[in-house]
């Protein structure tokens, strides 16, 4: 995928609040995935191995073969895992649609925040099916940018966020993909599906999540698409700037914020 088709893109700050977004929802996304001793695991999309050295430390007899088209995003995921003193992951460069992996490999596959990016989700889960063991299962954690409601909120607020839906569907992508796993998974011939929402509720009660998940996951998130959002001139400069300052207001005191994750597990 290169840069300029993907939203959040491959820059340094992006890098920083992949692992931010991680450590954040850690227990919250991770809860229940571990895989037995010697079992082989499919991480799908890594990034820069900000869920990888999560996935590597729950199940640590387990052996990961973690994969990204982007070859930046791997070297990154690659140092990583070796500061961490990580031995169960093997990286690899590829591209989901071209898997360089024979029919039936892996015990399990695992994707988060992947789908979203691409406009042929379906095919993309059937050619991941493939490289499954029969019995083996899939797990896919996924946003839906539709369920974030927060206060206070002002026009301007809104649209900011509005405007990360909408240059990302532009871009091909699908931010509200969370509510569309169950028929997803379904259509691309995965059985027994399952899908759990995974709420983020905040307030200034919960330090952590203030900083962790307002500010640095989902403000840092809408502020990286900035550039995108004036030149689709989704918004006037000003009216973004006071956007994202409301945005923090959220931050504040009184401040609350709600989103949904979406939790997938199937097996082939
Ligand atoms: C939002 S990042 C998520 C990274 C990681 N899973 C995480 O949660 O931190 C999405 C990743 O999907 C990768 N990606 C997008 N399209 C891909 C494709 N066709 N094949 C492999 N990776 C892809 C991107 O390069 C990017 O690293």
């Amino acid at each position: 995928m290169s840069a300029r088709h993907y939203v959040h893109g491959y820059t340094q700050r992006e890098n920083i609040r992949l692992m931010d977004q991680s450590q954040t929802l850690a227990g919250l996304l991770h809860h229940g995935t571990k895989y037995r001793a010697g079992n082989k695991v499919l991480e799908v999309g890594c990034g820069v191995g900000a869920q990888t050295r999560i996935l590597a430390k729950n199940s640590p007899r387990a052996h990961f073969v973690s994969m990204d088209v982007s070859e930046s995003s791997v070297r990154k995921a690659r140092r990583l895992v070796r500061r961490e003193n990580i031995h169960n992951v093997h990286f690899q460069i590829a591209d989901i649609f071209r898997l360089p992996f024979p029919d039936e490999t892996f015990d399990h596959l695992f994707v988060c925040f992947v789908l979203e990016h691409l406009a042929e989700p379906v095919q993309a889960l059937r050619a991941l099916n493939r490289v499954l063991k029969k019995g083996g299962t899939l797990t896919v954690i996924e946003g839906d940018h539709g369920s974030c409601y927060f206060y206070p909120e002002t026009g301007e607020a809104r649209k900011a966020w509005q405007s990360l839906i909408v240059a990302q569907a532009r871009l091909g992508g699908n931010s509200l993909i969370g509510r569309r796993l169950f028929p997803l998974l379904t259509q691309a011939g995965f059985r027994k599906v399952q899908v759990s929402p995974k709420f983020v509720y905040v307030d200034s009660s919960r330090p952590a999540l203030v900083d962790g998940f307002i500010k640095r996951t989902i403000i840092a998130m809408v502020k990286g698409v900035k550039k995108r959002a004036l030149a689709m001139e989704l918004m006037d400069k000003k009216s973004w700037s006071k956007g994202v300052r409301d945005l923090y207001r959220t931050a504040q005191a009184n401040g609350t914020f709600c989103y949904a994750f979406f939790k997938g597990f199937a097996i082939k």
